[in-house]
């Protein structure tokens, strides 16, 4: 099968009433680790590449390891760029081999973000690729930059309509509470799922994307305070409420921090039980296998695409 576009993935989601998993992959093993788990669960599986992702492993490797992982799986598999910050990256990853996009104008005004969105659409279109934008503002942490609760904001639901009937893009990323990185909330999480819903009833059928949707998994921040790291207070989004995300109108729920967790937490729990050890095999073969597990959780037991491939 080749590398396919997210189109269909999101209309059988929709119709399904669950989600499919946007995972973040920087790395062979993070790649493999992921798509072993999609297969041994028949999942369709979204891998997803940031600018920093593409800073780090250069664009040809990434591309050439998901190139071998489809061709491995045989799995439906979407390459997507994640939070792309301007029409250019766009571009370059549309023209190496990408099968989605997101170009992210959160940060400007609603007609700049119209603009930048609508420019990035039609060149997309062209190739025969999917755009993904965003309306409304997480906070967190992307590519290094720190948005701060105060400077992040709730998407509004009257805005939807036009700026996808002006843009014509693809799907939609909106902001409901959630926030990248593994420190998401202090005390109780709280989305508001009367955005979600009210969003949903504005765009019948069309597919909504939530980021910052790791759960940051206690038994990983548990292994890592335990084995000479130190998280406290790290917290994500509970795994109820992205249950319920994916039987809305949700298709698409992302996932970086959850992974980069079991990824170290397994090598430094590797490290302190076999403090010999210096071939890297070893300690990433540990690494692998928890992301695989842990993907294989996520697609069973919160995204609900097991079987759906
Ligand atoms: O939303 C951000 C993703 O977790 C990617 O993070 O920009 O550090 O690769 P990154
Ligand atoms: P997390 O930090 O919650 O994993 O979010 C990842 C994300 O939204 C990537 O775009
Ligand atoms: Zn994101």
């Amino acid at each position: 099968m080749p590398i396919v576009t997210t189109k269909e993935m999101f209309k059988k989601a929709y119709e399904g009433g669950y989600a499919v998993g946007a995972f973040n992959v920087n790395n062979m093993e993070i790649i493999q680790g992921i798509t072993e788990g999609a297969k041994m669960e028949n999942a369709p599986v979204i891998l997803q590449v940031s600018a920093g992702a593409r800073k780090y492993a250069k664009h040809v490797y990434l591309m050439k390891m998901i190139e071998a992982a489809v061709a491995d799986t045989d799995l439906p598999i979407a390459v997507h760029l994640d939070h792309g910050p301007d029409f250019e990256t766009c571009k370059s990853c549309i023209d190496g081999g990408f099968s989605s996009v997101m170009i992210d104008g959160s940060h400007f005004s609603f007609e700049e973000n119209i603009a930048l969105t609508k420019k990035v659409v039609e060149y997309a279109h062209d190739h025969g690729v999917v755009v993904e934008a965003e309306l409304g503002r997480l906070a967190g942490v992307e590519d290094d930059v720190k948005v701060s609760a105060e400077d992040s904001s709730y998407t509004q639901p009257d805005e939807v309509e036009e700026f996808v009937t002006r843009t014509g893009c693809d799907s939609l990323a909106i902001a409901i509470g959630t926030s990248h990185g593994a420190y998401k909330f202090k005390g109780e999480a709280k989305l508001r799922f009367d955005i979600l819903e009210e969003v949903g009833r504005r765009l019948p059928g069309f597919p909504i994307v939530l980021h910052g949707a790791s759960s940051v998994i206690p038994e990983y921040v548990d292994m890592i305070n335990q084995f000479g790291g130190t998280m406290p207070g790290a917290q994500g989004v509970p795994e109820d409420m992205l249950r319920k995300a994916a039987s809305m109108a949700v298709c698409k729920i992302n996932i970086d921090s959850d992974l980069r967790l079991a990824f170290t937490a397994l090598v430094r729990k590797h490290f302190v039980e076999h403090p010999d050890h210096f071939d890297p095999r070893q300690y990433l073969t540990d690494a692998r296998t928890g992301i695989r597990e842990m993907v294989r959780h996520k697609i069973v037991d919160v995204l609900g695409c097991n079987g759906k491939a």
